[in-house]
Parts: structure tokens; C-alpha cells; sequence
């Protein structure tokens, strides 16, 4: 490492044990102009020099959400692309994929190009998913070739499904001659429609319309084929039944070019939880019984769900003040996300970083294969986009303490474990000790 004295004007992050898709060692990481500059043991700060005290912590790349809801243009009354990048930046993100369900939907290069804009200046990178089809509806491929060129990787109508297997295998033709993938919110309306929370024993009991397993898993089903046949990349979002994550096992083994995400909620939350009829409870898709949650669980341990997405869906209060069959469905996730995945899936913090930082980058097209500055790993040269989390810290849920301008978190008063102290947005120094820097 040469001089082990880290220049003036540096950032020096002090005890910590670097963890990245390479491994895993004790070192300090000196930052400067917005890269690492040296990873190695007994760094010191030279004049000027910030330190961050990493003692007890992980210092790993920054986090990667692939499935953002920032509600910017139109509903900026839930979040912004300012509000919701700080929650995210709390939440361990350096990264997060805009979802294009906005009003109006992302489905122009005008739209596409006003959220680009407006990410400039965030405390993340804020990479905007396109739509499938114009206005998500379904009918009419939006213009992809346009929105790739602006630098669009992953095209979704995410909210709703794309219905026609005919569309959508017209889409993955168009997808394969792009390089870009397209992600699927795999619902068959024809089965979902009318449903307010997963279809089984508890909605019978609570009278509640259901939204049968069934209509992920056909469409699922219905995506692997599509995907074996035009040989397009496709990305399942939020996988919820033990049979779509079987479905992705088996097509996987056979070399269908599949990737899928899971939430914190479906690997966490039951259905048992719309027991209260509160709608913080209520999500598309439903949270499932527990026999689902556990093959999430096993689906994320065994690789075959590459990614822990948040799918942050921000509602204002008044919105989720309905009834449980009128709220919108759709809870924040971007400053749970990481310590739900720590409390509750048991796995090595090392696995559970790469379902959340370069297992996500890579699938968003954001990591340094694809040219981006995203996931790792971190060493001398690359840029400082990274996150400081200590595994141990335990810590409850306030509602009211969130940065999103939303409060529809359903874990408020839970105590988790795992806790973000600080994080680097291409060198700076965004979040210090848990607190929001701007
Ligand atoms: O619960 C959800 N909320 N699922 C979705 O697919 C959309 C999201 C939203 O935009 O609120």
C-alpha cells in the first residue's frame, strides 16, 4: 500500500472488516475523490482527513434496490426522488431502480429523461426502469429501442403484468436485439383481479376476496417458456408461492436466462397478519402463508432468487386509512430492508450483502461488467459508493423517524437486528453514524 498515511482532504473508514464479492478481510479503506484509493490494515488519516468509525461493522458496497416505487412525476404528495433517495441512502442504497407506475408512467423518453434529471442531483444513483408498453396498459410496446439509448436496462409495467403472451413475447424479441431485460410482475388478471389479500384458509375466515398463488404462478410459467423460446433475459419481481420459486429452480438447472427477486415482506410477514384488517398489511403480491415465506427463505439461501428488491411503495395516510379491500396495496421498504434480511433469513452477512448489492447491480445492468460504478468490489481504482453496517446493532421501527415522506411501514415496533452507520455515495459521506448528511 506504500504511504500508509491517507493524504489531506481524504476520508479514512477506520476498523472495519470489507466484505465483497471477492471476500472478506479486516481493513481500512481510505476514500478520495470519490474512489477508494487503499484498502489495508493500520491506515491512518493525514491532516484534513475524515474519519468513520467502522469498529464492530461491515464495510461493503452500497446496496442496490431494483424495484424502487419514487412516485415522482405525480404522486409527490407520497415520495420524491429527493425523499426517497434519502430514505434509501439511510437504508444502506447507493442505487435504486425507479419503477415506472408513475403519472404520467415512464413510458416517453420525455418521462424517462425528467426522473434521470431529477436523480442528478439525489444522495443515490437513481436508474429508471421504462415501461413495457405505453401507459403500461398492455396494448402497445412502448418505444424501447428510444428509452434503451437513453441508458434504460430493464423494462417493466410493474403494478400490473403484461396479459398477452403474444406482447409480451413481442417485447422479449425486441428486448434480445436491445441487450436489455425485461422484469415481470407476474399476476394473471383473469385470476386476481377483485382480490384484496392471498386466497387460502385466513381470507375465507376474514371475508376478504382472495388473489389465488395461481395467478404468479401461471404467469410465471408462462415467462420461463417465452424466455427459453426468444432467449431474452427475464427478471421476476417479488416472487411470493414455493411453486414459482420451484418453477425458477427447474428452469434454471435448464439454462433459461432467469433471475428473480424477492421482497423483505414475503420472507418475513404471513398472511395471517390481515387478521386486524389493517391495511399496512395489504401488498400485491398478498403475503402469503407461512409454507411460501419458508420457500422464499430456502430460494434466497440456495441462490435460485438472486436479489432482495424492497419494492418501497409509498401511500400517504390517508390513502391507507381505507378499507382494507379499498387501500392501495403496497408497504416502504428501503430503511427495513436490510436489517429484515438480517433478522430474518440467518444466512452469513456476506450472502446476504450479495442479494442486496451485487447480485441486484448486476441484474440492473449498474455494475462495473456493465460499465457502472455499482456492487463492488471494493479496491484501489473503484468508486466509493459503499456501506457501512453494523450486523449486531438492534434497533425498533418508528414510523414517525423515517425519511420517506410516507409512513406505511407495517413493522413499526418491531426490534431488528442490523443497522447502517454510514454511507458513501461516489466518495461522499451521505449518512454519518445514521444520520442523513442532506
Ligand atoms: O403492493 C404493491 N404496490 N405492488 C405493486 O406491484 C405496486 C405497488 C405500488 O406502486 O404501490
Amino acid at each position: 500500500m506504500g504511504d500508509r498515511t491517507a493524504p489531506t482532504g481524504t476520508l479514512l473508514i477506520r476498523g472495519g472488516t470489507v466484505v465483497d464479492a471477492t471476500g472478506e478481510r479486516r481493513a481500512d479503506v481510505v476514500v478520495a475523490d470519490g474512489r477508494v484509493v487503499a484498502v489495508g490494515e493500520g491506515l491512518t488519516a493525514g491532516p484534513g482527513a475524515t474519519v468513520l468509525d467502522a469498529g464492530g461493522c461491515v464495510v461493503a458496497p452500497g446496496l442496490v434496490d431494483l424495484h424502487t416505487h419514487l412516485r415522482q412525476p405525480g404522486s409527490e404528495e407520497s415520495e420524491t426522488v429527493e425523499t426517497g433517495s434519502r430514505a434509501a441512502s439511510l437504508g444502506g442504497f447507493t442505487a435504486v431502480v425507479a419503477m415506472p407506475n408513475t403519472n404520467p408512467p415512464l413510458d416517453s423518453a420525455d418521462a424517462v429523461r425528467s426522473v434521470l434529471d431529477l436523480g442528478r442531483s439525489a444522495t443515490v444513483e437513481v436508474a429508471v426502469a421504462g415501461a413495457i408498453t405505453v401507459a403500461r396498459a398492455g396494448e402497445r410496446l412502448a418505444p424501447m429501442a428510444e428509452l434503451a439509448a437513453l441508458g434504460v436496462r430493464i423494462f417493466t409495467d410493474d403494478g400490473a403484468g403484461v396479459q398477452s403472451a403474444g406482447m409480451m413475447r413481442c417485447a422479449l424479441e425486441y428486448a434480445a436485439a436491445l441487450g436489455v431485460t425485461l422484469a415481470q410482475h407476474c399476476e394473471d388478471a383473469s385470476l386476481a383481479d377483485g382480490g384484496a389479500m392471498h386466497e387460502g384458509a385466513w381470507s375465507s375466515r376474514l371475508g376478504v376476496p382472495g388473489i389465488p398463488g395461481l395467478a404468479e404462478e401461471v404467469m410465471v410459467a408462462r415467462d420461463l417458456a417465452l424466455a427459453r423460446e426468444t432467449a431474452a433475459r427475464v427478471h421476476l419481481l417479488h416472487l411470493s408461492t414455493a411453486r414459482s420459486v420451484d418453477l425458477v429452480r427447474v428452469a434454471k438447472v435448464q439454462g433459461v436466462p432467469v433471475t428473480a427477486e424477492a421482497a423483505p415482506h414475503h420472507f418475513t410477514l404471513t398472511d395471517a397478519s390481515a387478521a386486524t384488517y389493517d391495511p399496512l398489511f395489504k401488498v400485491n403480491p398478498p403475503l402469503r402463508p407461512q409454507a411460501d415465506v419458508d420457500a422464499v427463505v430456502a430460494g434466497l439461501a440456495d441462490g435460485t432468487i438472486d436479489a432482495i428488491a424492497t419494492d418501497h411503495a409509498p401511500h400517504p395516510p390517508e390513502s391507507k386509512d381505507l378499507p382494507f379491500d379499498l387501500a392501495p396495496p403496497g408497504m416502504l421498504g428501503l430503511e427495513t430492508a436490510l436489517a429484515l434480511a438480517i433478522t430474518g433469513l440467518g444466512l452469513p452477512i456476506r450472502q446476504v450483502v450479495g442479494l442486496l448489492s451485487w447480485r441486484p447491480a448486476s441484474i440492473a445492468g449498474l455494475d462495473a461488467g456493465a460499465g457502472g460504478e455499482q456492487g463492488g468490489p471494493i479496491a484501489a481504482g473503484c468508486p466509493a459508493n459503499l456501506c457501512v453496517l453494523d450486523p449486531a446493532a438492534r434497533w425498533t421501527v418508528d414510523p414517525a423517524a423515517l425519511a420517506s415522506r410516507s409512513r406505511n411501514t407495517p413493522y413499526g415496533g418491531r426490534t431488528l437486528t442490523g443497522r447502517v452507520r454510514h454511507t458513501l455515495f461516489r466518495g461522499e459521506p451521505v449518512v454519518v453514524d445514521g444520520r442523513a448528511q442532506r
